[in-house]
């Protein structure tokens, strides 16, 4: 399986989270990118959502991406790959990845936030930055339909990626700064339940390099390529 961070959509353009020039040097992830936030300052949240929609719209999969497509079309049929991502840019699948698990949802689409309206999550590339979206069917307000701080992810991609988690031969996690939780635990995981495990990422992780049996560091465009052959 690999797990995916922000670093792999880096050469598409787009901003990571941390390090130089991450989104939250440029948003207070506090004020914008929570489950509180949400309620108190909603318009603040589709700001944020509104950044990322504009450059992840026109956002092209770069080699990191098709080199993790490809490899998943190679594979024999005692083989599978697992993309478990961190991502909501949506590059994995518009790179031809087909087992894509989203633990964080996806920038694409919007939903109701009335748990009783039957309104289905659609796709969305609207930037809403002056007002609030109200849904068409109940008038409660729309939210992205996007896992934000203090929110549980979907119960079926954590499922998903706990069982490619416990399975997989060799766990590879790619452009991620491995600090946020679950995701970040997932290597842990993967190494007990036997697997080789390895990260390709630009700099060494924080906190979580001694579950890694080995670590390349550079970018991701540029050695998942030479690595997944
Ligand atoms: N190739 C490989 N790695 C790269 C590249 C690149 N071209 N560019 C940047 N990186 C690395 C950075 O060194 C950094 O360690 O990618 C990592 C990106 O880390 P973050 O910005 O923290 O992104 P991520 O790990 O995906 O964040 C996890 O945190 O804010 C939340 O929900 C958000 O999904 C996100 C989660």
């Amino acid at each position: 399986m690999i797990l995916t961070g922000a670093g792999v959509s880096a050469a598409s353009g787009l901003d990571t989270f941390r390090g130089h020039g991450g989104l939250w040097k440029q948003f207070d992830a506090e004020a914008c990118a929570t489950a509180t936030a949400l309620y108190t300052d909603p318009l603040r949240v589709w700001k944020l959502i509104s950044f990322m929609r504009r450059a992840a719209r026109t956002a092209k999969p770069n080699p990191a991406h098709q080199a993790i497509a490809a490899l998943e079309h190679r594979l024999s049929n005692e083989q599978s790959l697992t993309v478990a991502t961190q991502n909501i840019d949506g590059l994995h699948q518009r790179a031809g990845s087909g087992n894509v698990i989203e633990l964080h949802g996806r920038l694409s689409h919007t939903r109701c936030m009335s748990r009783r309206c039957s309104l289905e999550p659609f796709e969305d590339w609207e930037l809403y930055e002056t007002q609030v979206p109200r849904c068409e069917r109940c008038g409660a307000p729309l939210r992205p339909d996007v896992v934000l701080f203090e929110e549980l992810l979907p119960p079926d991609a954590y499922r998903a990626t706990e069982t490619a988690v416990q399975t997989c031969d060799l766990f590879l996690a790619v452009g991620t700064s491995c600090t946020v939780h679950p995701a970040c635990d997932f290597v842990y995981e993967a190494r007990d339940a036997g697997a080789r495990t390895m990260l390709v990422n630009l700099e060494p992780p924080e906190s979580t390099a001694d579950a890694f049996d080995e670590i390349h560091l550079g970018p991701a465009e540029e050695l998942l390529p030479l690595l997944l052959g």
